[in-house]
């Protein structure tokens, strides 16, 4: 079968590699979608932290049940059907607390345990499998993964109050944080983008406004529109040098801030003014599996994520959907792969 590989830095290759071997529990996907995902953008530039080339692209995922394994009972051929892509040892602290994205031992795709999803046919455990309604398109049913990174990243600030969320930087994670915070009841949702065409849209999911970082005041702004507050909780979405500074800036006294965006370079953070406010800084890690649910449910209730595929480009054209999302010349959202 054909496969999307990372064979060098910033260098896809279509390549024939053996369809996987079925397990008795698991089920064979006939993948139709799979997403362009920023930890993709880590493995072809070579700053990924355990992927490295040669290695098959991909963990978001949509498509066609073709095969079963013989202890497989909740799916037969021809479901349509989206994947949870992690799995836990079952053996350490966090599995035994259903903690798996924190799993010391998690198997994922894209690593030599697992096929990455830019591939013909992809294999996963019956637990991890999720139906899609007929209604979901495939595109809609491969950004569950997304979505439930998003629902995580809400899930674990810890505050009652819903009045306000800043979301710092507004790429698929922050727009999908929008979509999210709105299912939860933020009446007000404020974001930002350096790039206009992220603001526009995050507007029409849902903020009451968006901010250039470069240019407006962000701070003084948010601050008036939560009466000289604050906002209960900032999301952090994006990486820049100020972004922590800025984020604590946002958020009012005991208030929490998450940390969404993989910033892996040290940037100066002048804690002072979060333990000035008593604010509480978290990070958030992919997801649970009750928080995949959630976002399958949302999925499958009928969410509009049609916005946010912004490029769709077949399998053979894998190099130029990785080029598209890492040099970001044209407008973009996600990407994804079709087959
Ligand atoms: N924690 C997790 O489990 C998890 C999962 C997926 C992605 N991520 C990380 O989340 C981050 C966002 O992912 P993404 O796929 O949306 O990436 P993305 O590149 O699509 O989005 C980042 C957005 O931030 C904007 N931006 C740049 N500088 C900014 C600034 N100073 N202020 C505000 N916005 C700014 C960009 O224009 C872009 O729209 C990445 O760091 C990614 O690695 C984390
Ligand atoms: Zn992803
Ligand atoms: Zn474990």
């Amino acid at each position: 079968m054909k496969a999307a590989l990372v064979v060098d830095t910033e260098t896809v290759e279509i390549q024939d590699v053996p369809e996987p071997e079925l397990k008795d529990d698991d089920v064979l996907i006939k993948v139709k979608v799979a997403g362009v995902c920023g930890s993709d953008l880590h493995l072809f530039k070579g700053t990924h932290a355990f992927r490295k080339p040669p290695a098959v692209l991909g963990h978001e995922v949509a498509g066609d049940v073709v095969k079963v394994g013989s202890k497989v009972t909740k799916f037969k051929e021809g479901d349509r059907v989206t994947v949870l892509p992690q799995v836990g040892c079952g053996e350490c602290e966090f599995c035994k607390q259903d903690l798996v994205n924190l799993c010391l031992n998690k198997k994922v795709p894209g690593t030599p345990n697992w096929i990455g999803t830019f591939v013909e046919y992809f294999n996963a455990p019956e637990e991890t499998v999720f139906k899609l309604e007929d209604s979901v398109t495939y595109e809609i049913g491969s950004l569950t993964e997304p979505l439930a990174v998003a629902v995580h990243a809400l899930a674990r600030a810890s505050m009652k109050s819903r009045d306000c969320v800043v979301i710092l930087g507004t790429g698929t994670i922050g727009m999908l944080c929008v979509v999210a915070a709105r299912e939860m009841g933020f009446k007000k949702i404020i974001t930002t983008d350096t790039a206009p065409f992220n603001r526009e849209m995050s507007l029409r999911q849902g903020a009451i406004v968006s901010y250039d970082p470069l240019k407006d005041d962000v701070e003084g702004n948010v601050k008036k529109l939560t009466d000289g507050r604050g906002a209960d909780l900032t999301l952090v979405c994006a990486g820049a040098p100020n972004i922590l500074d800025q984020a604590s800036a946002c958020t009012r006294r005991r208030g929490e801030i998450g940390l969404v965006a993989m910033i892996t370079k040290p940037i100066p953070f002048y804690c002072y003014s979060t333990v000035f406010n008593e604010q509480t800084v978290y990070g958030a890690m992919t997801y649970e599996t009750c928080d995949f649910v959630k976002a399958a449910e949302m999925v499958n209730g009928g969410v509009d994520l049609s916005a946010f595929v912004t490029q769709r480009l077949p399998l053979d054209q894998t190099q130029e959907a990785l080029d598209i999302l890492n040099q970001k010349k044209e407008d973009v959202i996600k990407v994804v792969v079709t087959f």
